[in-house]
């Protein structure tokens, strides 16, 4: 089990709680999704316009078996969907140690509303709050399969790294 897994909707912190977990715990870290776009050569944005989102979902289950595959200690911070397809929560349990960055919907909108035209499922025609609380809904019972759940409301991204550090103390 020398895989630790970040999970969690889009906006939950993934990426920046998996850089600053690493450093604190000397462990490199990696995000899946730049993974997946340096194995496209293609933004996630474009991997979705062009090539449509089951091709990405096929290469996302690629990729993160992948990295799950690869010899070491690893922080991995997944993409948002990343355990809603292809059985990939099951493998997550199975060869790592799975974190759940819990977001309430109004901080999680709050936050994708701030880097709104980045993502490809929060576009112009998803961006309401009743989206995402729909979105979040179906979600849930795979982000929920997680070992741990932090909740990650009203704390610095430091708290929550520190949280996490020492539950894996
Ligand atoms: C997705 C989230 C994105 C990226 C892709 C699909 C999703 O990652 O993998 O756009 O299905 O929630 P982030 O959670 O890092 O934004």
């Amino acid at each position: 089990m020398d895989k630790i897994l970040l999970l969690g909707y889009m906006g939950a912190g993934k990426s920046t709680i998996a850089r600053l977990l690493g450093q604190k715990l000397q462990i490199s870290s990696i995000d899946l999704d730049s993974e997946i776009e340096s194995r496209a050569n293609l933004p996630i944005s474009q991997i979705f316009s062009q090539k449509g989102e089951i091709y990405f979902r096929k290469l996302e289950h690629k990729v993160f078996v992948d990295l799950l595959e690869q010899p070491g200690k690893k922080i991995i911070a997944l993409g948002g969907g990343t355990p809603c397809y292809s059985g990939n929560h099951l493998l997550m349990n199975q060869q790592g140690i799975s974190i759940y960055l819990k977001a309430s919907i109004d901080t999680l909108y709050e936050r994708l509303q701030l880097t709104s035209g980045t993502r490809p499922l929060w576009d112009e025609n998803r961006n309401t709050k009743e989206f995402l609380a729909k979105h979040l809904f179906d979600r849930s019972y795979y982000y929920h399969q997680a070992e741990f759940v932090i909740s990650t409301d009203n704390k610095s991204i430091e708290q929550i790294t520190h949280e996490i550090a020492s539950l894996l103390a």
